[in-house]
């Protein structure tokens, strides 16, 4: 029997371990037999440099040892595009599209494309057969843009008067005539009030030459944002570190459940656990440092508490170690995979 594809999205502030995490849950899918990838939106692509992989866009195998696989990609918003003109472009169309000079400018110059392909390239990800895809956002808290961006467009585009102003606005913008629309100009400039000129102009752009394929395009974004919601095929994980926990958890929590996503559990990166070291053969510095280190564990393990407290009965929570600064790219992946099933606090 198929199995049923899941999607594991890891949103958090910037540097807390993402995209590390990110990696690390699907090497464990991989491990535990699926044919996994994990994806990165984040245009700062730490991914490629974290598994050492090619320049290049689609996914790369990561060579591991596991009974299923792990594959790696950065969104490029380009091929992504490009692809899929070519999957939904009817006949001539297809090179029509690609060689006309709004899409050129589209996809070389658009931040905001980097929110609209990452669904549309998920879309195409499970196509391809991924079992398991766990995507790494963007960091800070413009996360959200990559989930309220698609759904934005998709409502807009259903608008009657979106369709309409969108055929005809670069009509009216391009000709003399457009004195004569003013009327469509009026509406054009309410829309703009209403959802901001520099992406209302964008999508208008793009909708006005490419209307089949946006239309497509919304269609997809509708059914990835179902796909979402849907707790038996997504799962939200929330990655912060011990000083940002409770603020993060607050947050992310919050904005989540907002927007209806389901949330799989909060993941505490880069703990400090307590250490067995006998203070007595020591000299006065490194006792120092030894003092200093159980003051921040302990710390570290209270706050646990307070987190099982404040979150424990919304969410599953997961406790990963701070590792030594030696340890980096996959083999640091690999040891934070093999901690990922210890609970926090006892909780599981
Ligand atoms: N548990 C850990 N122990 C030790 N080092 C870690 C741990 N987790 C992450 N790191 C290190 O912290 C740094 C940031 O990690 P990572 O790139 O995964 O964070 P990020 O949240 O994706 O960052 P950004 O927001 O910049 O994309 C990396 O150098 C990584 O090696
Ligand atoms: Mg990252």
């Amino acid at each position: 029997m198929k199995r049923r594809p899941r999607v594991s999205i890891c949103v958090g502030t910037g540097g807390v371990g993402k995209t590390t995490v990110a990696s690390a849950l699907a090497l464990n899918a991989a491990k535990e037999g699926s044919r996994a990838l994990v994806l990165t939106i984040d245009p700062a692509r730490r991914l490629r440099s974290l598994l050492r992989l090619d320049e290049g866009p689609g996914e790369h195998k990561v060579p591991i040892e596991a009974k299923g696989e792990l594959w790696a990609a950065v969104l490029d918003v380009e091929h992504t595009l490009e692809a899929a003109v070519r999957t939904y472009g009817e006949g001539r169309q297809v090179e029509t599209v690609l060689q006309h000079p709004i899409y050129r400018m589209l996809v070389s110059s658009l931040a905001g494309m980097q929110e609209l392909m990452a669904v549309e390239y998920l879309d195409q990800a499970l196509r391809k057969g991924f079992e398991t895809i766990v995507v790494d956002t963007a960091p800070s808290r413009h996360a959200f843009e990559f989930l309220d961006k698609p759904e934005f467009f998709a409502d807009l585009v259903s608008l009657p008067l979106v369709r309409f102003v969108g055929r005809s606005y670069r009509l009216w913008a391009e000709s003399p005539l457009g004195r004569l629309g003013r009327r469509t100009f009026d509406v054009y400039a309410k829309l703009e009030e209403l959802v901001g000129a520099g992406v209302l102009s964008q999508i208008l752009d793009f909708y006005s030459v490419f209307r089949s394929i946006a239309e497509g395009y919304a269609a997809r974004a509708r059914a990835s944002a179902q796909l979402l919601r849907d707790p038996r095929t997504c799962g939200f994980s929330v990655v912060t570190v011990p000083a940002k926990a409770l603020r993060d958890g607050e947050y992310f929590l919050r904005e989540l459940s907002r927007r209806g996503y389901p949330i799989e559990r909060l993941i505490v990166n880069r703990v400090w656990r307590t250490v067995d070291v006998e203070p007595e053969p020591l000299a006065e510095s490194d006792r120092e440092i030894l003092r200093w280190y159980r003051t921040v564990s302990r710390e570290h393990e209270e706050l646990g508490a307070r987190l099982k407290q404040r979150f424990g009965s919304t969410v599953k929570m997961r406790s990963l170690p701070e590792l030594d600064s030696t340890t980096a790219g996959l083999p640091l992946v690999e040891a934070l995979c093999g901690a990922l099933g210890v609970p926090l606090d006892g909780q599981t």
